[in-house]
């Protein structure tokens, strides 16, 4: 829809005019009232949103794909998810499909779109064809805040969101599984201010793989990451802050998820990046817990930092690539259940 607004501008023209109070309604779609400001006033903008919220309406209830949602550049797809049953100012979790996959593959391989429907909050399924369908995560463009890539298309799809649907700013998530949860690193180490907190499951710290050239599936030619690069919580938090320089803002929480019989991503990877998010938030390990009374299963250790609220890993035995995703206790972590 165009704007809803007009400006003294255009409205010089009508010199009769009633003249409109100090701080009252002077134009708009379907307004009849007086167009004339006080002297030394003038008539300005005063809620955008009608502005923003174009583009053709997106039926709700079923995937679908969005074409134009804004700067987008490595020519990444979005497709969304928008519940029957949207509540105003809904909250957004962008979910990023692993290596291979694709939005509708991940759309279909977890419980989320239940979920939205039942509790009214949208999903952004952003896709990658790029890699055999693996996020760029190596690449500085995208581990540069306001830079490019693939995390500059993301932000896109959210602002997009946030735009058309009155989205909620706080309540903006990230999740995904294996390259989905190495680019979840990307976006919350990249674009702080955007994410209340992200959820990565089987991934790798963020920047890991900064540097390597080749393609960035965990299984490609360059195994550095994938096998286990170590750094010191201090080096890892660098990494997040260079992505940033000189942003002092909230840092988003994070829930790492890791299968400690993971070949493929090693289990080194999960532990890494809870040693860089305890750097970058300020947090050391204060107990672990085992047993039945860990959310994530019996199988898992759950590694908690602080007090749980802003960091905290699951490292199952037994599990392997990926960690499945446990989405009840992913958006218990987020407040969303
Ligand atoms: C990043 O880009 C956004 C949107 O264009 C802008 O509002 C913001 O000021 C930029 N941040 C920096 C640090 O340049
Ligand atoms: C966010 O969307 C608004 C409205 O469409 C646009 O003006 C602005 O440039 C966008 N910002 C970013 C960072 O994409
Ligand atoms: C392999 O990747 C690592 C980062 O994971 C990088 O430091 C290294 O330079 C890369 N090696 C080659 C040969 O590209
Ligand atoms: C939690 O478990 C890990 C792995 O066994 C261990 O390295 C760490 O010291 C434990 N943390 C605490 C606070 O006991």
């Amino acid at each position: 829809m165009p704007s809803a607004l007009v400006s003294l501008a255009l409205l010089a023209g009508s010199a009769f005019a009633q003249q409109q109070n100090l701080w009252g309604q002077c134009g708009g779609i379907g307004y009849g009232g007086p167009t004339n400001c006080v002297a030394g006033s003038c008539c300005s903008t005063q809620n955008p949103c009608s502005s923003t919220n174009s583009g053709p309406p997106i039926p709700a209830g079923s995937l679908q794909q969005v074409n134009s949602f804004g700067s987008n550049p490595s020519n990444i797809q979005m497709f969304i998810y928008v519940p029957n049953k949207l509540v105003n100012n809904p909250a957004i979790i962008v979910a990023l499909h692993p290596c291979g996959g694709s939005a509708q593959q991940w759309y279909s391989g977890t419980q989320l779109p239940s979920y939205a429907e039942q509790k009214g909050f949208i999903i952004i399924y952003p896709q990658t064809t790029a890699y055999t369908n693996c996020w760029d995560v190596n690449n500085v463009g995208s581990l540069t805040h306001n830079g490019s890539g693939d995390a500059a298309g993301v932000i896109s799809m959210i602002n997009f969101t946030l735009n058309k649907f009155s989205g909620n700013r706080n309540k903006v998530f990230v999740m995904g599984a294996s390259s989905g949860g190495m680019m979840t690193n990307v976006m919350v180490g990249s674009y702080p201010e955007y994410f209340e907190a992200g959820a990565s499951y089987s991934g790798v710290p963020f920047a890991c793989l900064y540097g390597s050239t080749t393609p960035p599936s965990p299984s490609g030619s360059n195994q550095t990451c994938a096998q286990g690069l170590t750094h010191t919580p201090q080096e890892w938090a660098n990494f997040v802050y260079n992505a940033y320089p000189g942003y002092t803002g909230k840092r988003p929480r994070m829930q790492i998820a890791h299968g400690l019989d993971d070949g493929l991503v090693r289990p080194v990877n999960g532990w890494e990046q809870l040693k860089q998010w305890g750097a970058v938030l300020g947090l050391t390990n204060t107990y672990n817990v085992t047993g039945a009374s860990v959310p994530e299963g019996s199988e898992y250790i759950q590694v908690v930092y602080g007090d749980g609220s802003k960091l905290v890993g699951y490292m199952g035995q037994g599990v392997g690539h990926w960690a499945p995703v446990k989405e009840q206790v992913m958006l218990k972590f987020f407040g969303l259940l």
